[in-house]
């Protein structure tokens, strides 16, 4: 390794003796090198290849990846796994002329080796600190692992249930999605690129992959830019503003141009304006997809419009491989736009610490110490418990009782650990996964095991064998759901409501006179309205990681009282959807109670359940919500709310500030999220909570997208849900 570095830098001129101390500073050495660069050098700079297996859509040109690395044509890999095949890329890669490190990229969206509630789970918790703790839990084992670039935070706005890949993302608020974001990458990467617990982040699908029309996966995209302003871009904005390393471009169009060659977006918006200095990656394929849309003649084409909207690297097609020379040499690119692109790659490669040391992230015995330590498995429980979301309670049947000596599992979920592990988890160690069957059994119980419906086909399958579980044990628990694999990527769908073998299974599970508890198992919400009318309690649990089941056990026994929150609304109806609590008002608001309003006349237009609602094992008390008055715009006023634990146990809560514009230049919505903290609380203890409201919370984004703050009175409202009777209220003016 040292030998080919000190070639490298003897190349370059920069250092006499001892390369690793003496890399001159990052312009100096980016310049240095580039200047030595062939226009083919520099091309491979741009080059992403994917190694093994053609994940996540189709594309890939068959040629050998270790030939093309030995010869400097590939500047990153994705889907290579594991501190061994690294190191032997890595040392391909240093036998190339000028011996320029690979950056190795992967999906790691909820965990490495230990396995993490899916985002929109940890989304759930509401809390800030454990997310970021989940990030940096992620970091360490994929670092540890070799990799130093993984494909996350994810952070599309969705309002819409259908679409499968809601599940890796922070739900439906741009407000909470926008602190997520952040909290994600400051996790990832921690204080710098170069620690080697750390490892560049990448900010995704940018822009508007959240809204396809009709939920459809990689479906058009269709805003007007005051939307995308107010209620997609935030956390787009906030990851950039948290020091993303990378971003990723969305597979669809936006306002009529691909992403991945849309100068508006990458060029203008992002580096222009919100001043990004990384790189940006195409997403799977998608330079060569802009022929499909029909935005580019050929790959060639392609190639040229991607490059010069600001797309540096070329994930899997090869357009730029293939054609960049000859538009370089044809005078249709200009060279100095690849120059900028490849400086921007060279960059990060050196912030990573690649230059003096190659294989700094490909340290086998880190590997062992890290992947899967008791530290990070605990991070995973914590999380996993913070991610849960009680939905239903009846009669106060949760938590169950120590006497409780049986119980009936139900359902063939409770004792899968690929399902447990969640969409898009291929890295996720199965053989460590806690199940809920695990769990129990542990805990001493007699768990009287049946699988009451066939999870391929979700009809009821032996159910007397279900029956029979119930009626001997003293509690039922079901898991009802989806797979794992029906949400995430290429996972929309039409009908979101649970098979109607599950709901049956727990009407006649009911019939035994047990309480029944369910267990929704999902990625994404779900419709089960006859569940909720039957099952005694629900618990929303997602999908949960390696420690899934002891989380589960333990919210279930109250050994930690759930305080989870819904990121997403969860509709009534899948012909609400798109649904979402930041709603206009419109010219005939449902509230006037009469027939020629915006509503329906086959359903109410209130989901099952509304964003930021969650139930504890003890309730909580609103009173006293007060606001400083006479605050102009710059200032910021004090806005303040008693909160008291009215129940017998000590728990969490949410407490949740949403503002309204009364009047505005622009239509805007019903509320809006502003602020949160999570409290806990001893029985009958009340805290003051205080929030600061600054133009952040009373502005908006123009439809020229300029930010303003207007002055007039804004109502805010604050409790334990977006639903208004959740909310107590007050008016605030802004003079
Ligand atoms: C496609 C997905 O959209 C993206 O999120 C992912 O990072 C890439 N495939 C690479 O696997």
């Amino acid at each position: 390794m040292k030998k080919s570095i000190l070639l490298m830098a003897c190349c370059l001129g920069l250092f006499v003796e001892g390369a690793l101390a003496q890399i001159a500073p990052k312009e100096e050495f980016v310049s240095a090198l580039m200047e030595r660069m062939t226009l083919e050098e520099k091309i491979g700079q741009l080059a992403q290849c994917s190694y093994r297996g053609n994940f996540t859509g189709p594309g890939g040109a068959n040629y050998s990846k270790e030939d093309y690395v030995r010869e400097g044509k590939i500047g990153s890999m994705l889907n290579v796994v594991g501190v061994k095949e690294i190191r032997r890329f890595q040392e391909l890669a240093l036998q190339s002329r000028l011996g320029i490190p690979l950056i190795f990229g992967l999906d790691v969206i909820h965990g490495y080796h230990t396995g993490f509630p899916i985002p929109l789970a940890e989304a759930a918790s509401f809390d800030l600190g454990m997310i970021e703790e989940a990030a940096v839990c992620n970091a360490r084992e994929s670092a540890a692992d070799g990799l130093n670039w993984v494909f996350a935070p994810m952070a599309d706005i969705s309002w819409d249930a259908r679409w499968g890949r809601v599940m890796e993302g922070a739900g439906e608020d741009p407000y909470y999605g926008a602190l997520v974001a952040a909290a994600r990458i400051r996790g990832l990467q921690g204080e710098s690129l170069a620690d080697t617990a750390t490892v560049m982040a990448c900010l995704k699908h940018f822009a508007g992959y959240g809204a396809p029309i009709a939920g459809k996966e990689y479906n058009s995209v269709d805003m007007s830019l005051g939307q995308f302003a107010n209620f997609y871009m935030p956390p787009y904005k906030a990851a950039v503003q948290a020091g993303v390393a990378t971003v990723m471009s969305a597979f669809n169009d936006f306002n009529n141009i691909p992403c991945t060659a849309n100068d508006f977006l990458l060029n203008r918006l992002l580096r222009e304006q919100w001043g990004f200095q990384g790189f940006v990656v195409s997403d799977y394929n998608s330079v060569e997809e802009l022929v499909n849309h029909r935005y580019a003649a050929d790959k060639k084409d392609a190639a040229a419009k991607a490059l010069q909207a600001g797309l540096d690297v070329e994930m899997v097609s090869t357009c730029y491989l293939t054609y960049l020379k000859e538009l370089i040499e044809e005078g249709r690119v200009k060279e100095d736009v690849l120059d900028k692109a490849v400086r921007r790659i060279l960059e990060k490669k050196y912030e990573l610490g690649l230059f003096e040391d190659p294989f700094r992230y490909c340290n086998p015995g880190r590997a062992a110490r890290v992947l899967n330590a008791p530290d990070i498995r605990d991070a995973s429980l914590r999380m996993a418990e913070r991610s849960i979301v009680l939905l239903e309670n009846k009669a106060g049947v949760l938590p169950l009782s120590s006497k409780i000596k049986s119980v009936a599992l139900i359902g063939g979920l409770n004792r899968s650990p690929h399902d447990m592990a969640g969409a898009w988890a291929p890295t996720t160690d199965r053989s460590k996964i806690i199940t809920p069957y695990d769990a129990l059994t542990r805990r001493g119980l007699t768990v009287n095991y049946a699988e009451g419906y066939n999870l391929k086909t979700n009809a009821l399958d032996g159910l007397e064998a279900a029956m029979e579980a119930a009626r001997k044990s003293d509690v039922v628990i079901v898991a009802i759901g989806e797979r794992a694999s029906q949400s995430g990527e290429k996972a929309a769908k039409v009908d979101i409501n649970l098979p109607a073998g599950q709901q049956q299974l727990i009407a006649e599970l009911k019939k035994t006179g047990k309480p029944v508890i369910a267990l929704l198992m999902c990625g994404r919400p779900l419709i089960f309205n006859d569940v909720r009318r039957q099952a005694d309690a629900i618990l929303c649990t997602w999908w949960l990681g390696s420690e899934a089941g002891n989380a589960i056990c333990n919210v279930l026994w109250g050994d930690y009282n759930p305080s989870g929150k819904l990121p997403m609304t969860f509709p009534a109806h899948v012909g609400q959807v798109p649904i979402y609590y930041q709603y206009k008002s419109t010219g005939r608001p449902a509230t006037l109670r009469q027939a020629y309003v915006s509503s329906y006349i086959d359903s109410p237009n209130e989901p099952a359940y509304p964003f930021g609602y969650g139930l504890s094992y003890t309730t909580f008390e609103y009173s006293g919500l007060k606001v400083e008055q006479g605050r102009k715009a710059g200032e910021h006023a004090v806005v303040s709310v008693d909160v008291r634990n009215a129940g017998k146990v000590a728990g969490e809560e949410v407490v949740q500030l949403y503002v309204q514009d009364k009047v505005a230049s622009i239509t805007r919505p019903v509320k809006e999220l502003k602020g949160f903290r999570k409290l806990y609380l001893k029985p009958g203890e009340s805290q003051t909570v205080t929030f600061s409201l600054t133009d952040e919370c009373l502005g908006f984004y123009d439809n020229n997208m300029h930010y303003v703050v207007e002055p007039g009175d804004f109502i805010l409202m604050a409790g334990k849900s977006s639903r208004q009777e959740d909310l107590l209220q007050t008016v605030f003016t802004l003079e």
